[in-house]
């Protein structure tokens, strides 16, 4: 009895003593967590914190380098756009927007959407400041002047420019480039001539057609543009010369049967292309590079060696016009700008032409009108870059690339200047006949 009970009483004061010492571990433990679960709250209070102040103070950073950015651009725009207009107005209205979103705390609900809407607006207004200006002698006193501090144009306009340089500057342009070129442009390295941009090869199948045409000689292929041609004629056996090696290997990789491709200089001779083979001669844009007596009688000499009697050389390009001598100062620089940004030293005029080819002039057309929309649209796309020359300036001298894609993109900006009531620039076409065996 007595053992039982002592037993009892032995397990009993055990059981006390274990739920006394479990509950003590437990209050223990329960501390403990408490405690860790407070410095773990206090560790993530603190972070937060520390990522609120830093959130902060990237968010004054962002506001002040935006402030920053809309003065430079009000200032530019001040610079820019001397003439108080509606639109110069809404821009200056589009850059206070852009400051007052983004150092007054913002308009709506981020900061990022802030800073989108504003550069949405001052890009659409900068847009349509540069659609609305008008073409006249202003905007292009204000034009040059901007050009001007880019770079030296006395310099650069009237230099001797070799037939190297002319490989060179178009050797510089990228394939890629040139891929972009023609995914916007359609076929061709060219003038767009109203909605269709394979126009200027209607004018040379006239001619082809008109002389019944067996061989057709191309002088400035390009990239082999004019395959367009090929494909429409497949009895015409055509070939195309070209100065930049890597064309001649594009033009080739995207060859036809009735297709050749050589790389040649038309300014060297080259009558072992073969006596009296051609009927027609033709050039897309690239007879403007015969930019000096020498150069086009040199051509002209080939020419007369290549034709066949009865033949045909059809030009297809830009010229100087006639009335180049007594264009406004201004208008006069445009047309030199816009040669030297194209490689060439002084664009032959249809006069010019009509001299140095001494042959019989059978179609003289005057396509200015039409080219004039493509232009104009070439020269608001221009000005809407130039409205940075600080960037331009800087971006021109970073390497020959650069400056050779600055000096294309700010002919562009003149050429619509230039060709404006045909004052120092024209485009058309010219077809000069060989009758008998030259
Ligand atoms: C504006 S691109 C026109 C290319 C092509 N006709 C087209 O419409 O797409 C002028 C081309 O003429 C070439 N060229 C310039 N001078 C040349 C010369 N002396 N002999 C041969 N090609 C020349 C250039 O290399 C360039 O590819």
């Amino acid at each position: 009895m007595l053992n039982s009970s002592f037993a009892q009483y032995a397990v009993s004061d055990f059981i006390d003593t274990y739920r006394s010492r479990t509950a003590r571990i437990r209050r223990t433990l329960a501390r403990a967590s408490l405690v860790r679960f407070c410095n773990t709250m206090c560790h993530i209070s603190d972070m937060m914190t520390s990522a609120m102040l830093f959130e902060k103070f990237i968010t004054i950073c962002a506001q002040s380098a935006m402030l920053l950015t809309a003065c430079i651009l009000l200032f530019t725009a001040f610079e820019y756009h001397r003439r108080p207009t509606t639109t110069t107005l809404l821009y200056v209205f589009a850059l206070s927007v852009l400051s007052m979103t983004t150092s007054l705390g913002g308009f709506l609900a981020t900061f990022t959407l802030d800073v989108m809407l504003a550069v949405a607006l001052t890009v659409s207004f900068i847009a349509l400041e540069c659609y609305l200006t008008p073409l006249d002698d202003e905007t292009l006193a204000f034009d040059l002047e901007i050009i001007g501090g880019i770079y030296n144009i006395n310099t650069i306009t009237g230099q001797t420019i070799t037939s190297l340089e002319v490989e060179e500057q178009y050797a510089l342009t990228t394939d890629r480039d040139y891929a972009l070129l023609e995914r916007i442009m359609g076929p061709g390295m060219h003038t767009r001539l109203g909605n269709d941009n394979a126009t200027q090869f209607n004018y040379v199948m006239d001619e082809i057609q008109a002389t019944n045409a067996t061989q057709v000689l191309e002088i400035g292929c390009g990239r082999g543009h004019s395959r367009v041609l090929a494909q429409m004629m497949p009895n015409v056996q055509f070939t195309g010369i070209d100065l930049v090696e890597r064309h001649i290997e594009v033009a080739k990789s995207r060859g036809l049967a009735n297709l050749e491709y050589i790389q040649a200089d038309a300014t060297t001779d080259i009558s072992w292309l073969g006596k009296n083979r051609f009927q027609i001669i033709f050039g897309v844009e690239s007879l403007c590079h015969m930019d000096s007596d020498e150069k086009r009688s040199q051509f002209i000499a080939n020419v007369k060696s290549l034709i066949a009697p009865g033949g045909r050389l059809v030009i297809v390009d830009g010229f100087r016009s006639n009335t180049f001598a007594t264009a406004s100062p201004n208008q006069q620089k445009a047309m030199m700008l816009t040669e030297s940004g194209f490689a060439i030293m002084r664009m032959p005029s249809k006069t010019d032409w009509i001299q140095a080819a001494q042959g019989v002039v059978t179609s003289n057309k005057d396509l200015t009108a039409d080219a004039m929309p493509y232009w104009i649209l070439g020269w608001r796309i221009a000005r809407f870059i130039m409205v940075f020359p600080i960037f331009m300036h800087y971006y021109s001298r970073r390497s020959r690339a650069t400056m050779c894609t600055i000096m294309n993109l700010l002919s562009v900006a003149t050429v619509a200047h230039a060709m404006r009531n045909s004052a120092a620039a024209e485009y058309g076409v010219l077809v000069v006949m060989y009758q008998t065996d030259q």
